[in-house]
Formats: structure tokens, sequence, C-alpha cells
């Protein structure tokens, strides 16, 4: 197969995890035959500082050519942030421009812990019991984030509104997707609203209520987000299977899931439209641990493995990937963050370690 792709390596973290998503890349490229044309482009706090606007133009015509996108996360220090006009920052200015031009609705966020794996979580070992296996799906243009905003000048701030607006048709896609998925998992749909005070919560309970009657094969249960919450730490492979979540609730559990695995190093991603996707971690930038050679790639590899699966329906590719990271983590190994009292030094893995025993494993 023959793709071109963009990258944006971000900020912080972001080139050095990007490096080691890319050698993954660059191993089943060779090993399957394929031809991936690389363009990098700047984006981010840093594309700011360098350009004036952390989504250049250059950068949105890379994408605009590229097939699919592959993006690192973005966000320097505080101090640094501060300099950039609220306006400017890569999330208002960059992120959500990025999900808006491609219509990036559909965000997958897995959240995947094996029993084997569970003293990575800080639960109980016995409430990771047969293992974490939850496909989060979160509706990525719409809701609150998108919605029109009013803000009085920051020297007079006497109230502002953030309107959160859901169509039948933003509801319905996601809703459909999400089915699907539960479908080819023979899994439970689990759906996440706040329908006992949103408006757009009934709506949203409403609607996908009404797709559900098309997949009378997947199991259906509704709960309220924050319930989800509690029960999400308390007994979370009730959960195995796919929840589907609205944009900003699904921004929030799904960060929860990242710690309920022990670490937002664990958490891929892949954001997709219909006619071009791109993948990211779940996570940030770091920039605290920057080019120490000690951020966890996993959720980089990850994404990678996502590039293959969604972005180019290459499904073999990508269980190798996911097969490998997993062969590394049950041979004893762990990246930094995940490292315990009891985890031998020698097993202890830099960024570029981990990205190359990933390598060793799907070259042997
Ligand atoms: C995420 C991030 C973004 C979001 C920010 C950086 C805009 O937290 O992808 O989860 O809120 O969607
Ligand atoms: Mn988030």
């Amino acid at each position: 197969m023959k793709k071109r792709i963009a990258v944006l390596e971000g900020d912080g973290i972001g080139p050095e995890i990007v490096r080691e998503g890319l050698k993954v890349l660059k191993v089943m490229e060779t090993k399957y035959g394929h031809e991936f044309f690389l363009e990098f482009a700047s984006f981010g706090a840093g594309a700011y500082f360098a350009h004036g606007d952390a989504f250049p133009k250059e950068t949105k015509a890379a994408c605009d050519r590229a097939d699919a996108i592959i993006k690192g996360p973005v966000g320097l220090p505080v101090d640094q942030m501060s300099k950039i006009p609220q306006h400017k920052r890569p999330e208002i200015a960059a992120i959500l421009p990025l999900r808006k031009r491609y219509d990036t609705f559909l965000n997958y966020r897995p959240v995947r812990l094996p029993k084997e794996l569970a003293s990575f979580s800080p639960l109980k070992p016995e409430i990771i019991g047969e293992g974490v296996d939850i496909m989060m799906i979160r509706e990525l243009v719409g809701g609150i984030y998108f919605g029109q905003k009013v803000e009085s000048p920051a020297t007079k701030m006497m109230y502002s509104i953030d309107e959160c607006k859901y169509t039948d048709e933003e509801v319905r896609r996601v809703a459909h997707a999400a089915f699907r998925e539960a479908r080819r998992r023979k899994a439970l749909l689990t759906n996440v609203h706040k329908a006992n005070v949103l408006a757009t919560g009934r709506f949203w309970e409403f609607v996908v209520e009404n797709v559900a009657k098309e997949y009378p094969d997947v199991e259906y249960r509704s709960i309220l987000v924050d319930n989800a919450a509690f029960q999400l730490v308390k007994n979370p492979t009730q959960f195995n299977g796919v929840m589907l979540l609205e944009n900003m609730q699904g921004d929030i559990l799904t960060d929860q899931a990242g710690g309920i695995l022990g670490s937002l190093g664990l958490m891929p991603s892949a954001c997709m439209g219909l006619k071009k996707g791109y993948v990211e971690p779940a996570h940030g930038s770091a920039p605290d641990i920057a080019n120490q050679n000690k951020a966890n790639p996993y959720s980089m590899i990850g994404s990678i493995a996502f590039l293959f699966d969604e972005c180019f329906d290459l499904k073999k590719e990508a269980s190798e990937i996911w097969s490998a990271m997993f062969e590394v983590f049950g041979n004893g190994y762990r990246t930094v963050e995940l490292a315990g009292k009891d985890t031998p030094k020698n097993r202890i893995l830099s960024t570029s370690e981990f990205g190359d025993m990933v390598v060793a494993i799907l070259t042997r």
C-alpha cells in the first residue's frame, strides 16, 4: 500500500515518542512491502513561537495532502504557555481546528489491561479480575467544546457562557460507529450521558436508544455519567465492551481510565472522520520529563497500530504491533513510570529501549 502521512511531532515528549512510533511504522513498511511518504510539519506551542501560529498554513496544506496524520502531544511548561494569548494556544488554535477540519467525530480510546498486568493499576488485583478491555468511543467534534462562547474581557468578568449543542446527525453517526464496534466485538455497549439534568443529555440518550433498535444483537445499557465515573473505579470490568460518550464527558472519563490503567502513557487513540483520520496519544506533552528518554511510548506506538487498523484497514499489521507491546510487558519489562519498587533495574526501559524491543519482536 502507498500512503502519504503528515507527521506533527508536537511539543514536550512529542518528538521522542513519535520517533519510536515511526521506528515501528518503518519496520512494518518493510516487512509488508508498503510505501509510506512522510511529511513533517510543525504544530503546537513550538509552532506558535516559530511561526506565530500553532497550526500554520503550511501544516494545514501538508495535512490536506496526506492520507492520514500522525500527531504527538502538544503544550509547553506553564511559564511558556502563559506567553501565548489565550485564543492562540494550541488547544484552541491547533487541536480543535484540526479535529474540525477533518470532521474527526469518532475517537477511539482503548482501555486495555490484561490480568497479567494488573499490578500496573492502582486498583486491587481482584478488581481488575480477568482484565479490563473497554473501547471508549468519544464524540470529538460536537457538544460544549464547539458551541458558542461568550466571554467578557478578563478585566471585568461578570459571566460567561459555553453553549452545548448536539444535532440528531451528530449523535447518530457516532452511535452507529459505536454499535458496529460492539457488534464486531460481540460485546456490550454502555451509553453514558447526563439525561437527568441536561437537555443535550436527554436528547443524546433518546437518539442513541433509537439507534440501539437497529442492533438487536448488541446488548445495550444506559448509565448516568456520574455513576459511570464511580462504577469505573469500583468495578471497571462490568464495562468490558464499548462505552459511548459525548465530547466533554469522554474527555474526562478517558483520563480516569488512564488512571485505572496506572498511566496515561497507556492511552493511544485514533480520531476518525469520513475521509481522513489522525492518530494521537490521549495524553499531554509532559514537558517536565521531555528530552530525558523516559516517557512511555506505548500510547504513540499504539496510535501507530490504530493508523494501520483504522486509517489504512491493515488489521494484521495492527494486531502484530499490539501483541509485540504486550509481549514486552509480559516479559517483565517496565517503562519508567510503571516500574515499581520490586522492578529490577535491568527491566526498566527508556523510551528508545521500549521502541527497540517492539521492533526486535516484529522483525524476529
Ligand atoms: C484530549 C485533550 C484535548 C481535549 C485538549 C488538549 C484540547 O485533553 O484529547 O483529551 O480536551 O480534547
Ligand atoms: Mn483529555
